[in-house]
């Protein structure tokens, strides 16, 4: 697709329902983000995600969506100890919920782990600019690489994600200037998400684009619809029929075969 110029979409789903939508819908491919902890576990970021939470939604995903390439990120503390820990844990996104691939966050720091995993014969995907496992030290959910050092640093960190044996590469929150440049500059797919047009392809979280997630919505975002208003409403006017007596209706029950004389007989 690189190749030909199309462009790839993808979206995170994390169960079942989502990911035979998304199949439905013909998205190439689907990734099953550690930002689950946030869209649908509740937490404030993605650092309380376990291995066993992520192999589990990545269960349901493959169930949904069967014949779409899904990519299983990997959780903080699943590959920061040491190479071993990472491609063990790598090899469980693939042995136990059937991943095509596996995502983890960061440049330099992570090459000996990406080379590593990608050893093994996994297919990585790199992911670089935002990282939520280490907002803290990014300040928070900022932007990066907005200015020429560290669009550099950047650079160089996904030239060697490349070199370390990564099969793409994931761009997040950075300038569309730099995602442009590094797009060029590999042979892999580069893919946005909140990092402009000019790359390979979009990703998006299902929660942020369907208007699911409600505690805060980034500036990348394009709200397609507004699933938690629909859903809210569907729960108060079902509440109102209860209370009211609206429901059930006769079609909803099911009658009794025999008269009423002969429940009373036993
Ligand atoms: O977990 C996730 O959904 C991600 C995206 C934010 C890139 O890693
Ligand atoms: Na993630």
């Amino acid at each position: 697709m690189k190749k030909k110029g199309e462009k790839a979409t993808w979206i995170t789903a994390y169960d079942f329902p989502m990911a035979s939508f998304a199949e439905q819908a013909g998205l190439d491919m689907i990734l099953v983000g550690d930002s689950l902890g946030m869209v649908v576990l509740g937490y404030k970021g993605t650092v309380p995600v376990t291995m066993d939470d992520c192999i589990s939604h990545c269960q349901a995903v493959r169930r949904g969506a069967p014949n779409t390439f899904v990519v299983g990120d990997m959780p903080f503390g699943s590959y920061q100890v040491s190479d071993e820990d990472a491609v063990v844990n790598a090899c469980r996104f693939l042995k136990e919920a059937d991943m095509d691939a596996i995502k983890l966050e960061g440049g330099r720091r992570v090459i000996s782990k990406i080379k590593a995993i990608s050893d093994a014969g996994i297919v990585v995907f790199g992911h670089i600019g935002l990282t939520p496992q280490s907002s803290g030290q990014q300040g928070g959910f900022k932007a990066q690489g907005r200015d020429v050092g560290s669009a550099r640093e950047l650079i160089v960190d996904a030239i060697q994600i490349q070199e370390a044996g990564a099969r793409a590469l994931l761009l997040e929150a950075v300038p569309p200037e730099l995602t442009e440049f590094i797009a060029k500059k590999l042979s892999i797919p580069v893919y946005s998400i909140g990092a402009g047009l000019p790359c390979d392809g979009q990703l998006m979280i299902c929660g942020d684009m369907l208007g699911m997630f409600q505690a805060f919505t980034p500036k990348f975002v394009k709200k397609y619809a507004s699933v938690a208003e629909v859903i809210t409403n569907a729960f108060k006017e079902y509440v109102d029929d209860v209370k009211n007596e609206r429901f059930p209706e006769d079609k909803h029950v099911y009658h009794a075969k025999d008269s009423m004389e002969d429940f009373e007989k036993m």
